[in-house]
């Protein structure tokens, strides 16, 4: 790809899609050097797909009820993915977990959003859990994907501190309005070929990073 490209984009979502939409203002403002050459659901009713339509991008629904299992909806994906032949998949808030085949093809190409400082709370209900064990941050990271479900080099952190009694919708918020940051921060990064993956480690300008760039709250 030569510098004047844009990165061929994919972005992999199962719900609401509000990441989506900060990645598609983000582009529209003119900060992101990209192209999004599709939006894929696993659900047929997940509103980011209206969110991509409005905004003329291409869609796809790969309904995961409709395969009889899961080699043959792994096998449409992958299908999909050398139809649109993506520089970089970006999971925002894909709730299916990759094929091991599939990560590894696309390994070095595939970025996360996770809500928790990674590695804290991988998995679900991060915030829920956060707030049952009193932590006093939380946050959200951006990582590259590994097989092993969010444990990933983390590149990027959006970290906010727990207020007494806080709720886990209004953590969740706070948390999200972050993401809307970090995101687009690291798609910039990585097609600027800022930042790369080899080895099971994130590396930033060449440099190996040992811990992830944190973004605080402004409180
Ligand atoms: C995001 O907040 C993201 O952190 C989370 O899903 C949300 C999707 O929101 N991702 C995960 O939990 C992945 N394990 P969105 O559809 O509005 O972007």
């Amino acid at each position: 790809m030569s510098s004047t490209e844009r990165t061929r984009v994919l972005i992999l979502i199962s719900g609401s899609g509000t990441n989506l939409q900060a990645i598609i203002d983000s582009q529209a403002k003119g900060e992101l050097n990209i192209d999004i050459v599709g939006v894929i659901s696993d659900r047929p009713d997940a509103y980011g797909l209206q969110r991509a339509a409005k905004a003329h991008i291409h869609t796809e629904i790969i309904d995961y009820k409709s395969h009889k299992s899961r080699k043959s909806f792994d096998a449409a994906l992958t299908a999909l993915l050398t139809k649109l032949h993506p520089d970089l998949i970006v999971l925002a808030g894909y709730m299916r977990i990759l094929a091991e085949a599939t990560v590894n093809a696309y390994e070095g190409k595939l970025l996360n959003v996770h809500p928790s400082l990674l590695p804290a709370y991988p998995g679900l209900n991060t915030y829920a859990r956060a707030l049952a064990a009193g932590e006093i941050w939380h946050g959200s990271t951006v990582h590259f994907v590994v097989p092993e479900l969010d444990a990933g080099p983390p590149i990027l952190q959006y970290r906010v501190k727990i207020t007494a009694n806080e709720t886990e919708a209004a953590l969740q918020a706070r948390v999200q309005q972050g993401e809307y940051i970090i995101y687009p921060q690291a798609i910039n990064w990585f097609t600027e070929g800022r930042i790369t993956y080899g080895d099971g480690q994130a590396s930033v300008d060449g440099k190996i990073l040992t811990k992830p760039f944190i973004i605080n709250e402004i409180e």
